[in-house]
């Protein structure tokens, strides 16, 4: 077996076999496969696609590359989410604590942000003292004590995957549906979760734009789910404007508290009740109501153990970022649109987000928002308050603002998109 015969027959347009994608993702792994090689592989699968069996043979290739974690010693039923990726996409935060309360345990292996979308490591990591890694012993330990725990995933876990994904950031070969789904699913079966919910983004802030590639990213992950014996489900959730009203580190977690506390943005809210909802019925958990937890302080409880048992300090003051700068409403009359791509950018370059895997990030840095889509607003009222310990980065993050805020005269009808816009099952 050889690599350019691998790379050659997809560039053909032909189909992978068994013995050559199993030798290929090995290969890589070992480093018998050179980068500018999987590069090729990468960018022909990305234009000329694969079938079902091939990227079902992917998958299970990048699973075994790695170990595959058990929790079946754990008394309770596990379920899990993944979203694909948004602007102000907190609610991991909230929901892993919420379904603990509810009676499943959350196994949530996560990840940190690159680009313009956020990464709930990076949240988590503005808690004083808060820990993402974490030994097999200790995670376990967290999840029989808090029902839930949120970390990095160890480099055991797919690292064909791990390469893959580094090498596909940097050769514009991400945005192919065969390996967004293979990369996701190799690792959350790897993770050896019993159901699983994905939290499929569509929208400017997303890395599917639009409802159709959506839905076929989102098939595709849940038949490797149910092929893989996870019971897996889909919703298709909008990524057209920010979820919430902060998109940045530490604001984030201030917003997730404010859920788990009952209040919060009704958006939040109402994603994380039906993500709440879908985990529980795909666990077969039917007993507590995801809402009633967060009127009761249950949630809140889990949160607090799953925090302070990953070493954080669930009551000192989350930072705050040196500088503030307001942004005013441009005209009066109905906002129509806040993009959640030019958001995600602003807050990136604010210091929220990394350019390169290496880079740090500011806790503080990030967007306030203070109207939503649908919101009448007043000429110079605040619309948003960015954050930032190094202000000479505004006008390079202001700029990216540019189009993404619209007003419309007074009276204007507009509807808000719906946050869920369809189910995969
Ligand atoms: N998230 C992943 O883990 N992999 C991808 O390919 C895209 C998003």
């Amino acid at each position: 077996m050889d690599a350019i015969s691998v790379i050659r027959t997809k560039r053909d347009r032909g189909e992978l076999s068994d013995a050559q994608i199993d030798w290929v993702i090995d290969a890589y792994t070992r480093g018998e496969v050179a980068d500018e090689q999987m590069s090729a592989l990468a960018m022909a699968i990305l234009l000329n696609g694969m079938k079902p069996h091939e990227i079902s043979r992917w998958t299970d290739a990048m699973i075994r590359s790695g170990v595959r974690m058990d929790f079946s010693s754990l008394p309770l039923p596990t379920s899990d989410k993944h979203s694909t990726g948004g602007v102000g996409d907190k609610i991991t935060l909230p929901l892993a604590p919420l379904v603990a309360a509810c009676g499943a345990a959350v196994p949530q292996l996560s990840g940190r942000g690159l680009g313009h979308t956020g990464g709930t490591l990076d949240k988590l990591e503005s808690i004083p003292g808060w820990r993402a890694l974490l030994s097999n012993d200790e995670m376990m330990d967290v999840l029989r004590d808090a029902g839930a725990v949120i970390c990095a995933a160890g480099d055991g876990l797919a690292p064909a995957d791990k390469k893959l994904y580094a090498l596909r950031d940097v050769t514009g070969t991400v945005e192919a549906i065969p390996l967004i789904a293979s990369s996701i699913m190799s690792k959350k079966i790897a993770e050896g979760t019993g159901a699983l919910v994905l939290d499929v983004k569509v929208g400017s802030g997303a890395f599917m734009k639009n409802l159709d590639d959506a839905r076929e990213l989102a098939r595709t992950m849940v038949g490797l789910g149910t092929t893989a014996g996870v019971n897996t489900v889909a919703l298709l959730t909008d990524m057209s404007t920010p979820l919430g009203l902060t998109a940045g580190n530490a604001l984030e977690v201030r917003e997730s508290v404010e859920v788990l506390a009952g209040g919060g943005p009704a958006d939040v809210v109402e994603l994380t009740l039906a993500l709440a909802r879908e985990m529980l019925a795909a666990a077969g958990v039917h007993g507590k109501d995801p809402a009633d937890a967060l009127r009761d302080g249950s949630a809140m409880d889990h949160w607090r153990r799953m925090i302070a048992a990953q070493g954080g300090d669930v009551d000192a003051p989350l930072p705050v970022a040196r500088e503030q700068h307001v942004i005013p409403a441009p005209a009066s009359g109905v906002l129509t649109g806040l993009d959640a791509y030019a958001v995600g950018v602003c807050a990136w370059r604010l210091g929220a987000g990394r350019a390169r895997k290496e880079d740090p990030v500011q806790a503080g840095a990030g967007v306030e928002m203070h109207a939503k889509p649908g919101d009448t607003v007043v000429a110079g009222q605040p619309l948003l308050t960015l954050h930032t310990d190094t202000p000479e980065r505004y006008d390079y993050a202001i700029e990216a603002l540019a189009g993404g805020i619209t007003v419309a005269p007074e009276g204007t009808a507009f509807t808000p998109n719906p946050i869920v816009l369809d189910r995969i099952a």
